[in-house]
């Protein structure tokens, strides 16, 4: 029986060569954090339920908004509602976050640490309710550890494999528990940063500094965690960091050639843009708005998290005024996300928005825009008059984007959108704009630019055919290196022996010491006896 799918996986995939594999039980394990988090959830059930693998995917309730939303094509999902209320209540203090300037170490310690804290309470007060998925005897769990308080959860199920997802390039605490070297002289620190590889004097400070944070947040992070753990599941409990340095793969959501190149150890494996759907077909309507324009058109979205309508008045007027100065292009500008969020968009009470009517007033007099609710990216980004797409710069969006070979000009919002936007200027794709810079001209400014001068599409097109051109599908490798993990035990014969160096050995310190002081100390005694000598 277990052959037979297995044969019938290899008919399946006769393109990409002939596995033959025993279909194992695999827990895709996924909390409602955000749309796009579950999204990418889905694509790898999905993916590895077409590679003839029981696969589940598991959604435990955090956002209420997200309830009946799982993305899953084929996979089967679960879910456990009702598992916390805090997410809701604490969601409500992001609003602020397109208002401040950045955000900083105390924001951090806020978000990052206290705001996960209260979950992962009360979440543990009700882990029986997880009875069985551990009674499922899983083959293997896939996770995020964006919650930190996931891979202790998952370490409760007692799953014998476990797989790591990185939900942006490798985060600053996965490098950090993986033991991969410390080096923010030219790998820029993940979240808030923006930064790329080639960093000034002050830049690398500021770099430093921010890995430092991400460090002590990470830090605390799981020492609360463990504190949770060993009081309500059993005081021999064992380290987060443990348990994570011992997943036997870290699956990366990013690409070797657009992303810059950085050390890092067999366990990762870069798979960025799985799932991608190419084969969307561009709805009429849309097809008609991104034709206009003498010159070409220009698609304007910041996510789902900000539509254009919670940006701030001043940041509009400048897109505004972008606008209006380029009437030989066609503006496709995205306002409330309707569309595919569908009727729970209201109920995220952050965003406020009742309807849609003060975009459309502002711009009544501009012939040059249209407004969409919901589009099918991929195929946008694929329509043949689009010459550049402004975002917020989400790693999927950035990917997708350099994929088909479109410039951008990038506002990031949060988290490594910074660093994306950096990376597209420094692989000359595009541009970035700071929010708190914006002003009446800033947008006019970048968009100008990157449309006139064709060095940004010849570097977006170049990076294109990279990609496109690259060998190994992101599917085809999570699907072997998925299959070869089942089969094999590498968890331990991938280890980086720095995860048993402490601290100051593994940054030599103790060596940079004894070359300094050894010198000194030699001087001293060969003074003092050169003295006694003569005397
Ligand atoms: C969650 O709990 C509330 C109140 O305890 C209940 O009314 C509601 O039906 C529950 N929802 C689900 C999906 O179980
Ligand atoms: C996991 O394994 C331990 C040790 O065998 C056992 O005590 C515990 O009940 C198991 N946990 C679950 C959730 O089944
Ligand atoms: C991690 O792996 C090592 C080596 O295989 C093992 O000794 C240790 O118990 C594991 N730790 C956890 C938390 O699973
Ligand atoms: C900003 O741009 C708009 C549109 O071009 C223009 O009407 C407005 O006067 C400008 N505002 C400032 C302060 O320059
Ligand atoms: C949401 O919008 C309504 C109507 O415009 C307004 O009265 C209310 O104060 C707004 N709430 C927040 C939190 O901004
Ligand atoms: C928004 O515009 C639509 C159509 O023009 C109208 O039906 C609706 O009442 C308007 N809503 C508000 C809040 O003004």
């Amino acid at each position: 029986m277990r052959r037979a799918t297995g044969v019938f996986y290899c008919l399946a995939l006769l393109l990409h060569g002939c596995l033959i594999v025993d279909a194992a039980k695999i827990l895709v394990y996924c909390p409602s954090i955000s749309k796009s988090h579950i999204l990418l959830c889905a694509k790898y059930a999905d993916l590895l339920h077409n590679a003839a693998h029981d696969t589940v995917l598991f959604i435990p309730s955090y956002s209420t908004p997200l309830d009946n939303f799982d993305g899953a094509k084929h996979a089967k999902v679960w879910r456990l509602h009702n598992v916390t209320d805090a997410y809701d209540q604490k969601f409500d203090s992001l609003a602020s976050v397109m208002e401040d300037s950045h955000i900083g170490f105390i924001d951090r310690l806020r978000y990052d640490v206290d705001f996960w804290m209260e979950m992962c309470e009360d979440y543990v007060r009700q882990i029986h309710r997880l009875q069985h998925l551990a009674d499922y005897k899983f083959d293997l769990a896939m996770f995020n550890d964006i919650d930190p308080c996931t891979p202790a959860i998952v370490r409760y199920l007692n799953i014998s494999k476990t797989v790591l997802l990185s939900s942006e390039a490798i985060m600053d605490k996965i490098a950090w528990d993986l033991g991969l070297p410390l080096l923010p002289s030219y790998v820029p620190s993940m979240e808030e940063n923006p930064n790329h590889d080639r960093m000034s004097f002050f830049e690398r400070m500021s770099n430093a500094y921010k890995y430092f944070q991400s460090i002590v947040v990470h830090y605390l992070q799981e020492r609360r965690v463990l504190h949770i753990f060993q009081e309500h599941i059993s005081p021999d409990f064992p380290a987060i960091r443990e348990i994570i340095r011992n997943v036997s793969l870290v699956l990366v959501n990013t690409d070797e050639i657009f992303d810059i190149s950085r050390a890092f150890s067999p366990k990762f494996v870069y798979v960025g843009m799985i799932g991608a759907d190419n084969n969307v077909a561009l709805p009429k309507h849309l097809d008609e708005y991104f034709s206009k324009g003498k010159l070409g058109s220009v698609f304007v979205s910041f996510g789902t998290v900000t539509p254009f309508q919670v940006l701030p008045h001043r940041i509009q007027l400048s897109i505004f005024n972008a606008i209006q100065k380029h009437p030989d292009y066609h503006f496709v500008l995205k306002t409330s996300s309707g569309g595919s969020f569908g009727k729970n968009l209201e109920s995220i009470s952050y965003l406020n928005i009742t309807d849609d009517n003060t975009t459309a007033q502002l711009f009544c007099d501009v012939p040059n825009v249209d407004f969409v609710n919901w589009v099918p990216q991929n195929a946008i980004l694929n329509h043949k008059n689009l010459k550049l797409f402004v975002s917020h710069g989400g790693m999927n969006s950035v990917l997708e984007t350099m994929y088909y070979g479109v410039p951008m000009v990038i506002m990031p919002v949060f988290t490594d959108q910074f660093r994306n936007g950096k990376n597209v200027e420094r692989r000359g794709a595009g541009r970035m704009v700071l929010r708190e810079t914006v002003g009446n001209e800033t947008f006019f400014d970048a968009i100008d630019e990157v449309l006139s001068d064709k060095r940004y599409q010849a570097s977006a097109k170049r990076i294109s055919q990279l990609m496109k051109n690259r060998p190994f599908k992101p599917e085809e490798r999570v699907a072997k290196w998925i299959n070869f993990v089942l089969e094999h035990d590498t968890a331990e014969h991938f280890h980086l022996e720095s995860n048993s160096l402490s601290f100051i050995e593994h940054n030599h310190f103790d060596i940079v010491f004894m070359f300094l002081v050894l010198p000194v100390i030699t001087i001293f005694v060969y003074r003092r006896f050169k003295s006694k000598s003569k005397q």
